[in-house]
């Protein structure tokens, strides 16, 4: 939600800044904004829209200047305008800010500061923290910045300007701030991505820490003025993973790359018939499992359970991470809390994570970015290697996340005395070939896509470990494509959905082989029987499959439990091909954010 760069060094900021900007803008692309410092002047230049739109700016292309922030908006408060857009500025134009996240006090913040005289110019929270900061203000930033800080409720990633000082001030409480630190120059992202391209070295800054930035040097201090030392840590992806490649989307991108992906998931976990993960986890302690996410982490944790029930007999819940956050849920020191999620930055799942360690219970985490604050703050976890994920609808990051939970259930059960069968960790390390067998037939699903352009509702229908894989193929659809598509355990489709059945209602099964094979087949017949449109993906190729299905996607045969790896690539494809006829923005749908660290 919202992205944040920020430059100071002795190359020219506005490049700089509007490069990162559009890495960044994934996060939010509302409107975007950029304010610069030059001889003891603050000039901001802000549009509402995506990065484009502020490109076109041709003042951007004569200002010169070396210390400069910029933002990139999914709008909380406010609409979505230019006067709303970031960054704000204090009353007399002396302080600058970018902010992401949400300063819950602002109203009451904003009366005080409206008696003491404050003139406010947009329906913002963030502009109130410009206009404390000024309020604080007595020659000192970092001083201002602190003391405003302490009066504020809520989430924030802040960088900050004075037109008379040459240093950034950045903030963090709860939404992601990376310090990358370059040959003199640093740049300050919400993101890596927008760091990679400059330098390796990074500085993770943690809730309630600051960051006062000069064009040579640097000091770190918590809200309460003491110095600290954070570790410089190296990032590991390089630019070439950023790109995207020749791919018209990152989606597409992202879908393609899902062998290599989940390759990298298991390398080095997989060794002579043993799993190898490194946890610090006390596994006897263990008699429930809850696993908490969102969206399609949650759809993953789902497929999970499955695995986790059936490989080591543990009692396994899945939860909302928003409704497990609120809820009076059962939890102490019996109890193993699996969070997932792709960014870690996630602000319901980190706020369930922290919520599981104060009661005493044991964490473990799933993670896709490294040195995110999930991954740091959970006891224990892997890492899903795979590599950055920019298009806001998850493809490669699910994949991952299922084979990690395998690998982790598979863990479990090995630690537990019991032996795992060969042939399972054969059929495992055949998925990526499989996988490209279906990626490669992507124009196969381009042509299916291009009969359902015009349809307003779709239908995704499986059962058992697949039920899960339905409900992420509806989102897929629904996220890039804007039609509204449900998921639905394929059987409870006669309790209710089967009423909006008629020859206007695509309906997708999966439909491959294993414990309830058959009784999807009498569910396709229910629907054929109405007159639905069927469209099924299936590992059995026979006549009478033909004769109901419209449309039919064969891929290829594995065991029942590893087929969600396979199953949801012709749903991702059917998704992705679907929206980009549709001529829509694939890789940053409307109202969406990649990163939600707002709740
Ligand atoms: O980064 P996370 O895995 O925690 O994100 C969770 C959801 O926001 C995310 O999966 C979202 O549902 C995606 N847009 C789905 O494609």
């Amino acid at each position: 939600m919202c992205g944040i760069v920020a430059y100071i060094g002795e190359k020219s900021a506005v490049p700089l800044l509007m490069e990162g900007l559009k890495k960044l803008e994934y996060r939010g692309y509302d409107s975007a904004g950029i304010c610069i410092a030059c001889n003891h002047r603050l000039e901001v230049i802000k549009r509402s829209g995506r990065i484009a739109e502020l490109e076109k700016v041709a003042r951007l292309n004569e200002i010169s200047a070396r210390i400069g922030i910029a933002h990139t908006r999914w709008a909380t408060h406010g609409a979505p305008n230019e006067i709303n857009a970031h960054p704000h500025l204090s009353c007399h134009g002396e302080i600058a800010v970018v902010h992401n996240g949400i300063i819950e006090n602002f109203r009451s913040l904003k009366d005080m500061l409206t008696k003491e005289g404050h003139q406010f110019t947009s329906d913002t929270d963030t502009e109130v923290l410009a206009h404390l900061i000024e309020k604080f203000y007595q020659g000192d930033l970092a001083t201002a910045v602190i003391k405003a800080l302490h009066n504020v409720e809520g989430t924030f990633g802040i960088a900050v300007l004075h037109k008379d000082e040459e240093r950034l001030v950045i903030a963090r409480r709860g939404s992601p701030i990376i310090i990358g630190l370059g040959q003199r120059e640093t740049i300050v992202a919400s993101d890596a991505v927008s760091i990679i391209p400059h330098t390796k070295k990074v500085i993770y800054l943690n809730d309630n820490e600051i960051a006062i930035i000069g064009m040579h040097d640097y000091r770190l201090q918590n809200l309460n003025g003491e110095s600290i030392a954070n570790d410089i840590q190296e990032i590991r992806w390089n630019i070439e993973q950023i790109e995207k490649r020749g791919f018209k989307h990152f989606m597409l991108k992202e879908i393609f790359e899902q062998p290599e992906a989940i390759r990298n998931t298991m390398r080095g976990r997989i060794t002579n018939g043993q799993i190898k993960l490194s946890l610090h986890t006390d596994i006897s302690r263990i008699k429930r499992i809850i696993i908490a996410a969102c969206g399609t982490s949650w759809h993953s944790a789902l497929i999970g359970k499955n695995l986790i029930e059936k490989y080591t007999g543990i009692p396994t819940e899945v939860d909302y991470a928003s409704e497990f956050r609120y809820r009076q849920s059962i939890i102490n020191r019996d109890v193993l809390l699996i969070v997932i999620s792709q960014s870690g930055e996630t602000a319901d799942t980190l706020a369930a994570l922290r919520k599981a360690k104060t009661a005493g219970t044991q964490t473990f985490g799933l993670v896709n970015v490294v040195g995110s604050t999930i991954a740091r703050e959970v006891e224990s976890g892997v890492y899903l290697h795979a590599g950055p994920e920019i298009g806001v609808a998850s493809t490669k990051a699910f994949l991952c996340q299922v084979v990690a939970l395998l690998l982790l259930a598979l863990y479990i059960k090995q630690q537990n005395g019991e032996q795992i069968d060969p042939t399972l960790l054969e059929k495992i390390e055949a998925i990526p070939e499989q996988i490209q067998q279906v990626t490669e037939r992507s124009d196969e699903l381009r042509e299916i896509a291009a009969a359902y352009l015009a349809n307003r509702n779709f239908l995704y229908l499986g059962r058992g470990i697949n039920y899960p894989v339905a409900l992420e193929g509806a989102l897929k659809l629904k996220e890039i494509s804007y039609i509204h598509a449900e998921g639905y355990p394929a059987a409870e489709m006669k309790h209710g959905p089967i009423a909006l059945i008629d020859a206007n209602m695509p309906v997708v099964f999966i439909a491959t082989k294993g414990a309830v094979f058959d009784k999807v087949i009498s569910n396709m017949q229910e629907v054929k029987a109405r007159g639905g449109i069927i469209l099924t993906i299936t590992d059995h190729d026979n006549p009478y499959l033909r004769e109901l299905s419209n449309h039919l996607m064969i891929v290829p045969e594995t065991l029942e439990d590893l087929s969600p790896l396979i199953n949801v690539i012709p749903l991702q494809l059917l998704a992705y091909h679907i929206a980009d006829l549709k001529g829509l923005n694939v890789d940053k749908p409307r109202n969406l954010a990649k990163s939600v660290t707002v709740e």
